[in-house]
């Protein structure tokens, strides 16, 4: 520190936080405590010059220990409070070992291996200065032409909110001040993935209803339960009040219900959008109605910096709503022990990319990948197999795989499909290569060559999708189908009458339903980062047996869109009488459900036991059974719970998510599997939107699929269960959609 540290108190550990921030605060000018408030990304000369007279609180985007240092320097001996910089960075799915894009991930239904995947991102990041990532991402998505449905956990609550723990778990460890650990701060709060029509940035407007039981309980999950220290206030609009400027979800639900006690930051610019939205007419106001509403930092919109302190000296903004944000600010730096160890250490860069690392991140991959179509038993290929065709425009792609968000990772450090293939094969095996066609454009000139391989072949594997930058942030679809000539080239592929394996590497579902008919093995791969190639390749020879699952529901067409599982029975649930609710021209049916995934063996369920036990918040329902694997070889299923409330005061889905376990089982095991649900797990907002159980049958589904439910059974409730959710009610009565 330039200064004399003198008896400043805020530098002591030992003291409590609490008195850590009084003593801070109560030091602090009105322009420093807004500085606190200001994120910038990447260095520049003004910035710098910012972080000298103490008006920068963060920065996003700075890269690498030497630059985090460099600047850290300037905050912390340069300054005359020296307050250190909180360093925040998209750290999506991996610093520099690149793991399977969130959406992969989640299809593992493997929250252990999700946790691990985040916890070595926090290792490498940490390693290299960087305090708090902006992730994960808990948005619900049930629209696949939004591009950012790929960096979530796809359409259903309970999973969205299992992985959404497993990522925070991973991110911050048991203590954020372990200099291994990283700030997490799930986004995009809040219910950012019902963009109308898929369009990224666009409004949503939705019931109270659906916001509370779809959209938040992620949030919950990640805050309430895992602890996620920060929180990233959304860009769109909701229900009127964009989600930047939105008190009742940032601080009656957010602090008031949830008692969340770290700090929001807003997305990009999304203080500065105000304007645009129409709430604000100045960045002054805009700023204002952020802060108030409870936004704590602002990233990049310089509207905090310029408004703020003029805001306060007019009286225009009482100081307490600056002191207030500032102090949650301070104390995620005070938790996180950045005032103790500020700068990252040179001699930690060794775990970055480590031996360890890149083997978790292909376990993470092919725990990932799911088998949606598996005819004749085609997969496995033996090694020896005689002669193979790959092809297809990503068959030797070596950026697809790393996905949008790929943070440091570097596609020289990708294996792809081909090499992954080659190194598997046995050495006599003919592997040749063509790719066809781009993932976009219109030329066929590869068509004549991929096809003349193909006849040469015993078997070919077309591996075809999207490329990295058509999901992510601004990478919205209006089609789903395989973009450019591709479905062209798989069908040229298929009529050289070579057997097809399909790999597909996207960041959505894809209406691929002229595949689904037409070849018969067909690999869902999504992204699967670094190791993307050799996963591949241990599936299709056999080496992995895949045990992934849907945590989304594949359309026939982006006009059946928004599909999924847990949808309403309606007053007339579709069937072949033609007064029902569907679509004259396709099946009501979904080409791949939500929870679907085959494995080269298979299972049978059986010895349903349901039984409800004591009364009340203390009642317990208990759900036992049995798995067997019934085939040849070792594998993984997916046990999945769902339940439904046959009649009840408001109408329900026709089945939820409500348990699931990934086991593994060797031929002719057996396994018990069971469940305990709790009434909160049974509960569900009544028409006056009190959390409630209501008496009646609930009817218990457990299968290997939404669709493929093996065994049914049910309970009875016999008394009504209410929950006060105190705090919750004064702003439940206001209503969450209503005006300050
Ligand atoms: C905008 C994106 O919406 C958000 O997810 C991301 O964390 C920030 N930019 C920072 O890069």
């Amino acid at each position: 520190m330039g200064k004399s540290k003198g008896s400043r108190s805020y530098l002591n550990p030992k003291l409590p936080i609490g008195r850590r921030i009084d003593d801070l605060l109560r030091r602090m000018t009105l322009d420093e405590k807004v500085g606190q408030m200001c994120q910038y990304s990447g260095l520049s000369e003004e910035s710098e010059t910012w972080v000298r007279e103490g008006k920068v609180g963060s920065f996003l985007n700075v890269v690498g220990a030497e630059a985090t240092n460099k600047i850290q320097r300037i905050a912390v001996e340069e300054t005359r409070l020296g307050i250190p910089l909180i360093f925040g960075l998209d750290v999506i799915h991996g610093y520099s070992t690149i793991f399977p894009i969130p959406l992969a991930m989640a299809s593992s239904w493997d929250p252990g291996i999700v946790k691990r995947a985040a916890s070595i991102a926090a290792l490498e990041s940490s390693s290299q200065g960087i305090h708090w990532t902006f992730a994960p991402m808990v948005d619900i998505a049930r629209d696949p032409r939004w591009g950012r449905i790929a960096e979530g956990a796809g359409e259903d609550p309970f999973l969205g909110s299992a992985i959404a723990r497993a990522m925070v778990e991973g991110f911050q460890g048991s203590d954020l001040a372990d200099p291994n650990t990283i700030a997490a701060c799930p986004k995009h709060y809040v219910a950012y993935g019902a963009a109308e029509g898929g369009r990224d940035y666009n409004t949503v407007d939705i019931s109270e209803r659906t916001l509370r039981e779809v959209y938040l309980p992620p949030f919950k999950a990640a805050i309430v339960d895992a602890g996620a220290c920060t929180v990233m206030s959304a860009f769109n609009d909701l229900n009127g009040i964009p989600a930047s400027a939105n008190r009742q979800t940032l601080t009656e639900v957010l602090r008031g219900e949830w008692g969340f006690d770290g700090f929001v930051v807003s997305d990009w610019n999304s203080v500065g959008e105000l304007v645009n939205h129409g709430i604000a007419g100045t960045a002054a106001e805009a700023a204002k109605e952020a802060v108030t509403a409870g936004v704590d930092m602002d990233m990049c919109a310089d509207a905090y910096r310029r408004s703020l302190a003029r805001l306060v000296k007019e009286r225009k903004l009482s100081i307490k709503v600056v002191d207030e944000a500032v102090r949650r600010i301070l104390r995620i730096k005070f938790k996180l022990g950045i005032f103790e160890r500020p700068y990252a250490d040179p001699g930690r860069s060794k775990v970055v990319k480590s031996k360890e690392n890149v083997e978790a991140a292909l376990d993470a991959a092919r725990r990932s990948i799911v088998l949606l179509k598996n005819e004749g038993n085609l997969l496995p290929l033996d090694k020896k197999i005689s002669s193979i065709a790959v092809i297809g425009p990503l068959a030797d792609d070596r950026y697809a795989p790393l996905g949008s968000w790929s943070c440091q990772g570097d596609p020289k450090d990708v294996v792809t499909v081909l090499e992954g293939i080659r190194s598997k094969v046995s050495a006599k095996t003919k592997v040749l290569h063509e790719k066809g066609c781009e993932v976009e454009g219109s030329s066929t000139e590869g068509f004549a060559e991929a096809v003349r391989i193909a006849k040469d072949s015993d078997v070919a594997i077309v591996v075809v999708g999207e490329r990295g930058d058509m999901s992510g942030e601004a990478a919205s679809r209006a089609s789903l189908d395989l973009p450019g000539l591709q479905e062209e080239l798989v069908k040229a592929v298929h009529g050289a009458g070579v057997k097809v394996v399909e790999v597909l590497m996207n960041g959505r579902p894809l209406s691929i339903s002229w595949s689904a008919a037409n070849v018969p093995a067909i690999l869902e791969a999504w992204f699967l980062g670094v190791q993307a190639g050799n996963a591949i390749a241990d599936v299709i020879f056999g080496d992995c047996n895949p045990g992934g699952r849907l945590p989304v529901t594949f359309p026939r067409t982006v006009g059946q869109v928004p599909i999924h599982y847990d949808h309403k029975a309606t007053g007339r649930p579709p069937s072949e009488e033609r007064w029902t609710s569907k679509y004259i021209d396709l099946p009501w049916t979904p080409l791949f459900p939500f929870g679907h995934g085959l494995s080269y063996t298979s299972f049978e369920y059986s010895g349903l036991k349901v039984e409800r036990k004591g009364k009340g918040r203390a009642m317990e329902v208990k759900i036992a059974l049995k798995v067997k694997n019934v085939g040849g070889r070792e594998g993984d299923e997916v046990v999945q719970l769902y339940l439904r409330d046959a009649v009840a005061s408001v109408t329900r889905p026709v089945k939820e998510l409500k348990g699931f376990k990934r086991v593994t089982l060797k031929p002719g095991e057996v396994k018990e599997i069971d469940f305990a649900l709790t009434p909160e797990q049974l509960s569900f907002l009544d028409r006056r939107l009190e959390r409630v159980v209501e008496p009646g049958t609930f009817t218990v589904m457990v299968g290997a699929s939404s669709e493929d439910i093996r065994l049914t059974g049910s309970f009875e409730v016999k008394e009504r269960i209410a929950f006060s959710e105190g705090r919750r009610k004064a702003s439940r009565r206001r209503g969450i959609n209503q005006a300050r």
